[in-house]
């Protein structure tokens, strides 16, 4: 069950003990005690934190590297992290706007971020920009032998977007190698651990 429907489930539980409180004792529910009820919902709605992974998984070894990152942070059990994973074609901009932090992963395809990254960030550019300054962000890329210019592409993106690197780029550079999957789960694992304690 997501968060919010747990926030959801809990909330309807104690507005239903309260009713059934207030008709066996005869007790008037005033006015405010309805105002913390709303109050208490509200901080529990604050208190929920989505993780976005828009992961480009053209190949069976990206799609490993996708699912290592949603695998990591799964790992943490938190119980305010909702976790959201797209593809960049899935994602739009209101993904964006309700995340509380971003994990970018891509190809390196002519010395570029993939197309379809870009296309994601063609789409939703204007209505995100400057609606989610600060939001922690993290890149992966894998390319077949550099990456360098896929990292210079997208941070140039973000800084535009006023977003937060958490962690430097990861470059999973050349030969496939079985190691890159073990640090996509700790990459995964580390930002939703940061977004659950309150770190970000
Ligand atoms: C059209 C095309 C262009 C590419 N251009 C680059 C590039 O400029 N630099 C690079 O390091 N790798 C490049 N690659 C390699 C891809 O990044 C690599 O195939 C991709 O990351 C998938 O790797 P995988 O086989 O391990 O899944 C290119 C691949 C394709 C298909």
């Amino acid at each position: 069950m997501s968060p919010q429907n747990k926030a959801t489930k809990s909330v309807a539980k104690l507005l239903l003990l309260a009713k059934r409180y207030s008709k066996t004792n005869q007790l008037y529910v005033s006015n405010s005690v309805k105002q913390s009820f709303c109050v208490g919902f509200l901080n529990l709605a604050v208190d929920m934190r989505k993780l976005l992974i828009i992961g480009h998984i053209p190949s069976s070894n990206t799609l490993r590297l996708r699912e290592a990152v949603l695998c990591g942070a799964k790992k943490i059990q938190s119980e305010i992290v909702d976790l959201d994973c797209k593809t960049p074609f899935e994602a739009n901009a209101l993904d964006t706007l309700s995340a509380d932090a971003i994990i970018l992963g891509t190809t390196e395809n002519l010395g570029y971020m993939s197309g379809a990254l870009k296309d994601f960030f063609d789409r939703t550019y204007n209505e995100t920009i400057e609606k989610k300054e600060g939001l922690p962000c993290a890149i992966y890329i894998r390319a077949g032998m550099d990456g360098t210019g896929t990292r210079r592409a997208i941070e140039s993106i973000i800084s535009g977007q006023k977003w937060r690197l958490v962690q430097a780029p990861l470059i999973f550079r050349g030969e496939w190698n079985e190691d890159f999957v073990r640090q996509a789960e700790e990459l995964g694992e580390a930002i939703c651990a940061g977004l659950d304690a309150g770190i970000f």
